[in-house]
């Protein structure tokens, strides 16, 4: 059933209850091999983005980002790189990952503090997005609206402000989720590379070929000259994805429609949905909060 806005409290993080059983079996459970890649983030600060990218960046030799059949054209992104907590221990089985194909990529809105022991003792690499909270905050509260079920009243913008504002959200506080990621890109940068959404949408092609040289399979010459990198940005670009029948139809996890992950793909539409208040609220929040982290937006 649907128990929105209940939260449960683990390990400082505000966590949908129905996700506690899979995140705790998946730390128990999950054996990273150093090849891993995983791909983190909080809901709604481009997730879908990210995933699609780092799939056409790794697979680039087995699929051309420019063939006609390319699986970023037939499949979602979050088919193609799944959840730990959503997909792979979300239905109370622990799965067998040990036979997929290398390197294995991965999804988790799990915050570093939380990630297996495994995770943490391997050479594996982690690449973590955020997105500024006045957008990530717009994102997710027109996202929660469109999957309540018609049954329950809608979420309005100043409870749904209240809360995030408080830290009560899937995956929050968002200050504690970021601050982790972030802190842990500067003790181990090879470890974990820290990116934005608003990073991504200013200078697409300069943090690709970073995203590729972090992962150990820089893009070459010829590939910079053969157009390889306008290929996969465009392959991943929000107005291809959006118009893929792989996501216009079909649900994640039988339960939220595909079409609801791609809904403006902007910087700077909170603009649109803030009152005066809630501005000078939330900037306190993030002055308050990441202030001095070095972490901006
Ligand atoms: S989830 O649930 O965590 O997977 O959601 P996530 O993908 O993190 O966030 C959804 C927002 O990302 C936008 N989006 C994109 N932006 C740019 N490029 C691409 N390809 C893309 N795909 C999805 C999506 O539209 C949501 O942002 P908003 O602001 O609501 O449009």
């Amino acid at each position: 059933g649907w128990d929105y806005p209940y939260f449960y409290l683990y390990h400082d993080i505000w966590y949908p209850p129905d996700r506690i059983q899979a995140i705790i079996s998946f730390q128990k459970n999950f054996q990273a091999k150093e090849s891993d890649i995983i791909i983190a983030s909080l809901p709604k600060s481009g997730t879908t983005w990210l995933k699609a990218l780092t799939f056409a960046i790794v697979n680039r030799n087995h699929f051309s980002p420019s063939q006609q059949n390319h699986p970023l054209l037939t499949s979602n992104a979050h088919d193609l790189v799944p959840f730990f907590e959503f997909n792979y221990y979300g239905n109370n089985q622990i799965p067998n990952l040990s036979n997929l194909p290398e390197p294995r990529l991965f999804g988790t809105h799990v915050p570093f503090h939380s990630l297996p022991d495994s995770i943490m003792n391997s050479k594996c690499k982690i690449i973590y997005i955020c997105r500024n909270p006045f957008d990530h905050f717009v994102s997710f509260w027109i996202f929660i609206n469109k999957v309540i079920p018609p049954s329950l009243p809608k979420l309005s913008r100043e409870e749904a402000f209240e809360r995030y504002s408080n830290g009560v959200n899937e995956f929050g506080p968002f200050w504690i989720h970021m601050l982790g990621y972030w802190r842990e890109s500067k003790v181990m940068p090879n470890k974990v590379m820290f990116l934005r959404y608003e990073d991504l949408k200013g200078d697409i092609n300069f943090f690709l070929k970073r995203m590729a040289e972090f992962l150990g399979i820089p893009f070459n010459s010829e590939e910079e000259s053969n157009g390889v990198l306008e290929s996969i940005i465009e392959l991943c670009s929000f107005e291809k994805m959006k118009e893929l029948d792989a996501n216009k139809n079909g649900k994640f996890v039988q339960k939220y429609e595909n079409k609801n992950f791609f809904r403006k793909g902007e910087v700077g539409d909170w603009v649109n949905h803030f009152s005066p208040w809630m501005e000078e609220k939330l900037s306190k929040v993030i002055e308050d909060k990441l202030g001095g982290s070095g972490l901006s937006f």
